[in-house]
């Protein structure tokens, strides 16, 4: 009897000191095996966003529980009413292919705490809605089956659940300490630490291979929360633990970790170089909206244009970087028109120009781009793209590139663009000499055989 009890205790024990000592630590990986996991995405450079939930029904931006301060039971009603009865997903899997996007990244849990899976931790989710079904599997399954690789977004901050405690992202935030303190008297974030780790875990566990999880975000400094308050260690570590090969943005204060993030994630915004860290050039991919808000917004006209959106993706990829664009569907489970729209012209481009995308990458330092146009580069085929950004009057000069060229065409359509060296004062540049007409392409692309 007492020799038994001895061994519980030695295997409790035992058990004990390894999941500490697999708590604490990352897996370590080499740069190199950095590089390779992370070579699907970066050969891709465009994925899609998807920003889903009940937001939808209000149509006025994700936030709108925080901006227009709702409480919880005002916003009871979008639940009841949830019921996207044309929602396809297979739908959204083939407009994003055909955009030309070969990665997707859905939010399973917004910040409004609203979960699209059936969770087992949770009633505040799809199935108890009057649509009733997990929105999540057939999402994974229709993607998948276009050959996207499937991510999820899991916002850390939630607006719904009742251990959450009261910051300053939050609808319910106060301006006064003891009025904080007064309000999380009762909430137990280690309750909610739980719950996170559980759902994460659920979606992990629960859908095949996911290549991609975005945690959502942190806010350190006074009343707000950084990687204590999420266990982000604990949590990351979950995570490539149930998919080794899985791809995190860099939101969860993990800054100063080795392996807590793979890619930055500079949000709506154009970088002005490829961002480095270290002193070193790192990974990282744009988040971006065609209109201003994630979620569907019905009155938001600040849409971009189609050659802007193009221009995006040219221009992420030509400082080393991918392009996550958003998509906020309707609350019927559409995409709307000015998004349908948008994704059509891309893929049109795309279909005909995307060898200056996909494994393709800044351009070496010898190149100078011309005025108006921007550079891409593919390492393993040897080719520079030239996008012209601004349609050039049938002349357009390559300065120091007289030796470099062997054979110029447009990508769209492959026909030849002949070129010759200029002499005298324009000895070392290179003259293409181009049709008057901009060819039929929202940008026209240059595709250089380098010698
Ligand atoms: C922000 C917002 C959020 C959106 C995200 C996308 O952090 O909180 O609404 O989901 O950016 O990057």
């Amino acid at each position: 009897m007492k020799l038994k009890n001895l061994s519980i205790i030695t295997l409790t024990l035992l058990l004990l000191i390894i999941s500490q000592y697999s708590q604490a630590q990352l897996p370590k990986e080499t740069e190199a095996q950095k590089i390779q996991r992370m070579k699907w995405w970066t050969d891709a450079r465009f994925g899609m966003f998807i920003h889903w939930g009940l937001y939808a029904l209000p149509a006025r931006h994700e936030w709108v529980k925080l901006h227009e301060r709702i409480t919880n039971d005002q916003y009871q009603k979008y639940f009841e009413m949830f019921n996207p009865d044309l929602y396809d997903p297979r739908e959204w899997a083939r407009q994003a292919k055909t955009a030309g996007m070969k990665y997707v990244v859905l939010t399973a849990k917004h910040h409004e705490g609203f979960c699209l899976f059936d969770s087992k931790f949770t009633d505040y989710k799809a199935t108890n809605t009057p649509f009733g079904k997990d929105l999540i599997k057939e999402y994974v399954e229709a993607f998948r089956a276009e050959g996207l690789k499937v991510g999820f977004y899991y916002s850390l901050i939630d607006w719904h659940h009742p251990d959450y405690t009261i910051d300053r992202n939050h609808p319910q935030r106060v301006d006064s300490d003891t009025a904080f303190a007064r309000l999380n008297k009762g909430r137990d974030m280690n309750k909610y630490r739980e719950y996170m780790k559980n759902q994460v875990r659920e979606l992990l566990t629960n859908y095949g291979e996911i290549s991609i999880i975005w945690f959502d975000f942190s806010f350190p400094g006074k009343n707000g929360k950084g990687h204590a308050d999420w266990d982000s260690e604990s949590l990351l570590k979950m995570a490539r633990s149930l998919q080794p090969g899985i791809i995190v943005d860099d939101r969860l204060d993990l800054k100063e970790v080795e392996g807590g993030w793979d890619f930055i994630s500079p949000e709506q915004v154009k970088v002005a170089k490829w961002p480095e860290y270290n002193g070193k050039k790192i990974p990282w991919e744009t988040c971006q909206t065609f209109s201003g808000s994630w979620g569907y917004y019905r009155d938001e006209h600040t849409w971009k244009s189609n050659a802007q959106l193009i221009e995006l993706l040219i221009e992420s990829v030509s400082k080393g970087g991918n392009l996550l664009l958003n998509v906020g569907p309707t609350a019927r489970g559409t995409f709307d028109l000015r998004a349908q729209d948008r994704l059509k012209s891309m893929g049109e481009w795309m279909k005909l120009n995307n060898r200056s995308v996909y494994g393709c990458t800044e351009a070496p330092a010898e190149f100078t781009a011309p005025a108006n146009t921007v550079l891409t580069y593919n390492p393993v085929t040897n080719r520079l793209y030239i996008h012209l950004l601004a349609y050039p009057m049938g002349r357009l000069n390559l300065k120091g590139m007289n030796d470099k060229i062997k054979y110029v065409q447009f990508l769209h359509d492959a026909s030849e663009v002949k070129f010759s060296a200029g002499s005298g004062e324009d000895a070392g540049t290179l003259s293409l000499q181009l049709p008057m007409q901009k060819p039929p392409v929202e940008i026209a692309v240059l595709e250089v055989y380098l010698k």
